[in-house]
């Protein structure tokens, strides 16, 4: 028998950084997907196979010692196997069309599709138990993560954290993402930030009521059909997120260049590299590569609205 699960990558709209401080955030899952096979073995080992590389430990050995993007696999494969009696062992295949540390959710896309795939050797869990132990996966990796970016790859479409509760984007969003090109470290990033909040507790607490007010206008105006007013609050969240320091030179050199084009754009993610957002009206879509220069990948997003998707193959 073969679990198949496949969960979208993600992009953050509104919120990262603040989102790990209690904030709100609006995330939207997008057309880019990881899937994650497993089956069982009789090897006595945990088989881990992807991109990145190739793993195989005893099982019930230590995620600890292994390196950090396999360590998720590791945990949630030994949690079913201390949960259920007469298993020998399990080999776990991961494909990816999601880019690797450039603020797209690939983690969490795999923890979320790690979880579902895995468990479901065993028994088809709910989208609750599968966000809680999918979170439980990505704290191997980001002990302090918000849980946001699992949420959004388990349920898909876009979402407001900490309520998971929909969102109908009533106008076409037009995002466009472009990749720095520049990989990023999500912990380095939240530690960071974690510093300029302890060095200035009064200003973070001020930026994160700011951030609060601007998610709360962008629902407003999604519910209005305003997209000149989403763009213009993208605009003033990077601003929040340049003074928490989590921009560079390459991140601000690309907002500018598409500002004659964009109605608003920001970061995505964790900063420091990674990506950037943009919304961009559909009949200026072909001027975005000249803009932005040959060095930088770019591309449309679709909002993915299924989230999570679990199939089973018996042999
Ligand atoms: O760049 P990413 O996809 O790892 O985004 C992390 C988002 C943060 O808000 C910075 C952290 C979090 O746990 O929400």
């Amino acid at each position: 028998m073969k679990s198949i699960a496949s969960a979208p990558g993600k992009i953050i709209l509104f919120g990262e950084h603040f989102v790990v401080h209690g904030t709100k955030a609006i995330l939207a899952a997008i057309n880019k997907r990881v899937t994650v096979t497993s089956a069982f073995t009789d090897n006595n080992t945990i088989n881990v196979n992807s991109e990145l590389g190739t793993l195989e430990v005893p099982i019930l050995s230590s995620y600890e010692e292994a390196k950090s993007e396999f360590r998720p696999f590791i945990y949630l494969a030994n949690k079913m196997i201390n949960s259920n009696q007469n298993v020998n062992g399990l080999e776990i295949t991961i494909d990816s069309d999601i880019p690797v540390g450039v603020g797209l959710g690939s983690s969490s896309a795999c923890c979320v599709a790690a979880a579902t795939s895995i468990s479901g050797l065993f028994n088809e869990l709910s989208s609750e138990e599968i966000l809680k132990i999918s979170i439980e996966a990505e704290k191997t990796i980001f002990p302090n993560t918000s849980g946001a970016d699992c949420a959004v790859c388990t349920y898909g479409g876009m979402i407001e954290h900490p309520s998971i509760e929909k969102i109908d984007n009533t106008f076409d969003l037009n995002l466009l993402i472009a990749n720095s090109m520049i990989p990023h470290n999500t912990k380095n990033s939240v530690e960071k930030v974690n510093k300029f909040k302890e060095n200035d507790e009064d200003r973070f607490s001020q930026l994160c009521d700011l951030e609060t007010k601007l998610i709360d206008k962008v629902i407003v105006a999604m519910k209005n059909n305003d997209a000149t007013t989403f763009g213009l609050k993208m605009s003033e969240n990077q601003k929040y997120l340049e003074e928490i320091q989590v921009s560079n030179d390459t991140l601000r050199d690309m907002i500018s260049s598409l500002n004659e084009i964009s109605l608003g754009s920001k970061i995505t993610g964790a900063g420091d590299g990674g990506c950037i957002i943009a919304l961009v009206e559909d009949e200026n879509m072909d001027k975005v590569p000249a803009l932005l220069g040959k060095d930088k990948e770019c591309f449309s997003a679709k909002i993915d609205t299924k989230g999570v998707v679990w199939s089973v193959i018996e042999e």
